[in-house]
């Protein structure tokens, strides 16, 4: 039995999408358990690129199943769309992709509100991608969500009473505090999901029967996290976060299996830091000659929204506090080719408060984490190209020195370390399967 989890140490877009499907080879199945399609994961194989928001990056690879857990937030639309992308792509998607029927549903007034809200909020804004994630994650924890599973037979009548309450109250809502004239109509919205379903209804099952099943048969799982440990609605820097649990205890709860059953937690952390968003980033460097060859070397422009990506140094005290969270065995240190021109790099090892105390971590309120000054190591840089190593004997002794400076720091071992986005470009220092 070999069930690993893979997350992001830091604020999202690490390159998780990349490693997901390089280790799908050894996997039998993938699964998402969190977030929805805030998400933008990018695969590069046979030189063709791809971006995935919902369905699992390992959706590319032969004989291999694709599952959506419970825990995502599925807006039908999207997923939709995204499949007969990939279709129309060559890319198989059938028998080989199946969805949780307890998935919550991101509805037209999850997406409405996201936006309504971000404009409302003004200079405070959270910067969310708009998608509706939020308050689809709100409706099903305060018990107002839809899922697939409410269409089934005679669930659907249950579901049209439950429907025309949560609509009228968003009705409200939006003429009283979003002051819109905005309307959402039940029967309408009844029927577009409906049909919507009906459409998705081949992929869908009971997942967590399925994913526990497999485990018992000896079946390899990946279980692929989507945005990072510090976008954590727990953990991460409140109230600049996502609204779903993106740590790798956040797999078990999205798609119902034990504890028990996981063996090994990969984290990936870019070889930098980044961040789409508002929010703290002590170690930012917007507007620096450093920020900006960062920014264009990195091509770090979000892959969902298009915005461009805040750079700054690695970060130490937040990629250990990921190791900690997550119960890391593995970090895959992820664009270090991006590295390659500078003479020096620095690494944030610790952070002066605004007293002047040092602190080895970050505090979790965003009001505090925002005033930090890093305290930084300078070390030597390469110099030299390490795009597309593929032997850990290639690198140079400098990019050796960095990546285990940053093992011996965090406190997790460096597993596999990328060189370029494609597939092939990457080294494997340890197996993960
Ligand atoms: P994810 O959300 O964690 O899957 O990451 P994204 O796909 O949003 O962003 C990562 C970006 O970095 C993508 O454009 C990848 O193609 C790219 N990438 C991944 N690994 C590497 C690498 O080692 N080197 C370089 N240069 N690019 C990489
Ligand atoms: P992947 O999986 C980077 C950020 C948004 C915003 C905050 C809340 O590609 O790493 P939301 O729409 O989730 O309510 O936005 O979280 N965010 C991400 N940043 N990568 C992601 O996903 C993200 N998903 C959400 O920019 O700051
Ligand atoms: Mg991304």
């Amino acid at each position: 039995m070999t069930c690993v989890v893979i997350v992001g140490c830091q604020w999202g877009d690490e390159g998780k999408g990349k490693i997901v499907d390089l280790l799908t080879e050894h996997a039998d199945i993938v699964a998402r358990f969190q977030g929805g399609n805030n998400a933008g994961h990018t695969v590069v194989f046979d030189n063709r690129t791809y971006i995935l928001h919902l369905i699992p990056s390992g959706i590319f690879r032969k004989g291999k199943l694709a599952v959506l857990g419970n825990g995502v937030v599925v807006d039908p639309i999207a997923l939709l769309e995204e499949i007969d992308g990939l279709q129309a792509k060559g890319v198989t998607v059938g028998d080989n992709l199946r969805i949780s029927d307890e998935a919550n549903l991101i509805m037209p007034y999850h997406k409405a509100m996201d936006k309504l809200r971000e404009t409302l909020k003004g200079a405070g804004k959270i910067g969310t991608t708009g998608r509706g994630i939020g308050p689809a994650y709100e409706d099903k924890m305060a018990r107002g969500g839809v899922r697939f599973s409410d269409f089934r037979g005679n669930g659907r009548k249950d579901l049209c009473g439950r429907l025309k309450s949560i609509i009228e109250e968003k009705n409200v809502l939006m003429r009283s505090h979003f002051h819109t004239d905005a309307f959402f109509d039940v029967g309408e919205i009844y029927d577009q999901y409906a049909a919507l379903y009906q459409r998705i209804m081949p992929y869908l099952c009971d997942t967590s029967v399925l994913l526990n099943e497999a485990i018992d048969a000896g079946k390899a799982v990946l279980f692929e996290g989507a945005q990072g440990t510090h976008l954590d609605v727990d953990h991460g820097t409140y109230p600049y976060v996502t609204s779903s649990s993106t740590l790798a205890g956040g797999a078990c709860t999205g798609c119902g299996v034990g504890p028990t059953k996981i063996t090994d937690v990969i984290g990936v952390a870019k070889a930098y830091t980044t961040r789409v968003g508002e929010g703290p980033f002590p170690t930012e460097l917007t507007g620096q000659a450093v920020g900006e060859l960062l920014q264009k070397r990195g091509q770090e422009i979000g892959a969902t929204t298009g915005r461009v990506r805040r750079c700054g140094w690695f970060d130490v005290p937040l990629v250990r506090e990921a190791v900690r969270l997550n119960g890391m065995t593995g970090l895959a240190i992820t664009k270090l080719d991006v590295l390659d021109t500078l003479e020096h790099i620095e690494i944030a090892v610790g952070y002066r408060d605004r007293e002047g105390e040092i602190l080895t971590s970050m505090p979790h309120h965003a009001g505090a984490a925002a005033e930090l000054v890093p305290e930084y190591e300078e070390l030597a840089g390469w110099e030299s190209s390490t795009r597309g190593l593929t032997k850990l004997s290639a690198l140079p002794k400098a990019a050796r020195r960095y990546l285990d400076r940053i093992s011996e720091l965090t406190g997790a071992p460096v597993v596999l370390i990328s060189t370029g986005p494609s597939r092939e470009e990457t080294i494997v220092v340890e197996s993960v399967f």
